[in-house]
């Protein structure tokens, strides 16, 4: 599984990945986000470029530097996240949704700064963002698409309904909370798909850097996708 130095699996494919938080705006300076540091995303997209991909990753706000070689498109919000996406899986091989996406954004943002009124009790009411990686999967000439699933508790059980429920061609699963996932440098995760005879499959990576589980990831995702359009 490992890539001997030189060797570019990825040669000739265009992978698009998402990476990172979004950020949804309550008014010009306030906003909703979530803990995602943006490392497992970067770390595939660093992977994807060194065994040979033309790589694009849509990055929400996150503290790191673009990997070399790699065409980054900043976005702030979920349904900038999904503009960009839409654009760039227009002409990708494979998509990888590694971003912790909002599920919900403020249903208006205000235009002036709210005040601090004099009730004691403020209600912000949100409406659902939209799903970008279900949205790439169903649009016509889907890329082949993988998804993410963090999860604190149940995870296969979840992992199985995502993949089947977005119409993923494989799915990375993690467990989180309690010192694992989000804002690590390790990680561990199981890749589950779904074999042409309808049995699932998966794959177990042991805790390790994120750069080495990326690694992996990527040569793994690179040879299924290989063998489903062979
Ligand atoms: N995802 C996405 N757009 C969203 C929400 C999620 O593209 N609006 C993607 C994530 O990037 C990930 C996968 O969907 O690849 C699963 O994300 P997750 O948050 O685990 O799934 P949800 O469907 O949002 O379910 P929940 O948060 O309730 O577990
Ligand atoms: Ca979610």
């Amino acid at each position: 599984l490992q890539a001997s130095p030189g060797q570019r699996p990825a040669e000739g494919l265009e992978i698009v990945i998402t990476a990172g938080p979004t950020r949804e705006a309550i008014d010009p300076v306030r906003y909703l986000t979530n803990h995602s540091s943006g490392k497992m995303g970067y770390a595939l997209a660093a992977a994807a470029q060194a065994l040979g991909a033309t790589v694009t990753l849509i990055s929400g706000p996150v503290r790191l530097a673009t990997p070399p070689g790699v065409a980054r498109v900043d976005v702030d919000s979920a349904e900038q996240m999904l503009d960009a996406a839409e654009r760039a899986a227009m002409t990708a091989d494979i998509f990888i949704a590694a971003a912790a996406v909002a599920d919900y954004r403020p249903a208006t943002a205000a235009e002036q700064k709210i005040k601090k009124g004099s009730e004691d009790e403020l209600v912000l009411r949100l409406i659902k963002n939209p799903d970008v990686v279900a949205t790439i999967a169903a649009g016509e000439n889907a890329p082949f698409t993988v998804g993410f699933a963090a999860e604190t508790e149940a995870l296969e059980h979840h992992a199985l309904d995502k993949l089947e429920r977005k119409r993923l061609m494989m799915i990375v699963a993690n467990q989180v909370g309690g010192g694992l996932g989000f804002d690590r440098d390790d990680n561990a995760a199981t890749l589950y798909w779904r074999e042409p005879e309808e049995q699932i499959r998966s794959e177990r990576f042991d805790a390790q850097p994120k750069s080495a589980l990326a690694e992996k990831l990527i040569m793994r995702i690179v040879a299924h996708y290989r063998s489903a359009t062979s």
